[in-house]
């Protein structure tokens, strides 16, 4: 009988020694927390999608910010969902737009102890809506709704916006919000494109949150297919860096890991991923039932998507992940 030299147990054998050799770790530094703020509401309505996560007030989300900034969080990302929406989703870059006047909240309450970005789209803000504006045939159309975006970006950046997040997934949007934000003093405000965005139904509880559902038809025509292969979401992040972009981002997490994977190793900017709102329904939803062991589960979730190559990680778990894994 002959006994195996190598023994990949050995490093295994306590908690000591596996916490020692661990090399893929989590900071809170690492998450990012989205937040909804809603126009007009008087006190927080919880989204019952997402147990756990509402849209905000401005005391609301003046808590919930200093909250996650004290628990160590790297940064919050905000959506503004206001009370008119028309076809221009005219709101989004009006001056005391919901985001705006948050923004200007939220920067005051937390200052630089964490980073306050701005998602940018189209989508919370039109009556379609569409994360652009739309042809008279019903289409949505690329470049007059990079007009838009560009605008969209400096009302942001004047609110006190620290990293501008477009999410629609026009082609030029980067270097469309790039030249406007060069043009008008920002040019050191940093942008993080969602660069890779696949059409999901995994985005589904977030159409509550953002109250975004399209009217009709679906993002198809312009989130990326997941049936193409990784290097698609490659190319996307790329062309986005050659337009300026400072960062990019890979959404959803937990079903694209590869092209989390694919894109760390082809770009030398950083990488964010997206955990979404059906990812965050669907451990909240196993978890109340007893299924699972919730912690558990978000926490090796959590390792899964940094272990794939993502520096950042975009969770509504943020604030509790920062709390378990500051000890
Ligand atoms: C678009 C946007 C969406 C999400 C973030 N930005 C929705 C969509 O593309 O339909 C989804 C985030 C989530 O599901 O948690 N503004």
């Amino acid at each position: 009988m002959s006994f195996p030299l190598a023994r990949p147990r050995r490093l295994r054998r306590s908690p000591a020694l596996r916490r020692l050799v661990a090399d893929v770790r989590v900071a809170p530094a690492d998450l990012v927390l989205p937040v909804f703020v809603k126009e007009g509401l008087s006190s927080p309505h919880p989204i019952s999608s997402m147990p756990g996560v509402v849209q905000h007030t401005p005391d609301s989300l003046r808590k919930a910010v200093s909250e996650a900034a004290a628990a160590g969080v790297g940064g919050v990302i905000l959506f503004g969902i206001p009370t008119s929406k028309d076809a221009t989703g005219s709101q989004a870059d009006a001056e005391d737009g919901v985001v705006q006047r948050a923004l200007t909240d939220v920067v005051e309450e937390v200052g630089d102890a964490l980073v306050v970005m701005t998602d940018l789209c189209l989508d919370e803000y039109t009556d379609h809506g569409h994360c652009g504006l739309l042809t008279d045939a019903g289409e949505v159309d690329n470049d007059s709704t990079l007009e838009r975006y560009a605008s969209i970006a400096v009302a942001q950046a004047q609110a006190g916006s620290q990293v501008i997040a477009p999410s629609g997934m026009m082609d030029g949007q980067v270097a469309a919000i790039r030249r406007s934000l060069d043009s008008q003093g920002f040019s050191h405000l940093p942008i993080l494109s969602y660069s890779t965005k696949y059409a999901s139904a995994f985005y589904g509880p977030f159409r509550e949150a953002a109250e975004c559902a399209p009217s009709f038809g679906d993002r198809a025509a312009y989130q990326q297919d997941g049936a193409r292969s990784a290097d698609e979401g490659v190319r996307e992040a790329l062309s986005d860096i050659a337009e300026g972009a400072d960062a990019v981002m890979v959404k959803p997490a937990l079903a694209y890991l590869d092209v989390v994977r694919a894109v760390s190793q082809a770009v030398d900017v950083p990488v964010a991923a997206y955990q979404v709102s059906g990812e965050y329904a669907m451990v909240e939803a196993a978890a109340a039932q007893g299924w699972i062991d919730r912690e558990r589960v978000i926490r090796e979730q959590l390792v899964s998507i940094k272990r794939a190559g993502a520096s950042m990680v975009l969770t509504y778990w943020a604030t509790e992940a920062a709390g378990w894994l500051r000890v």
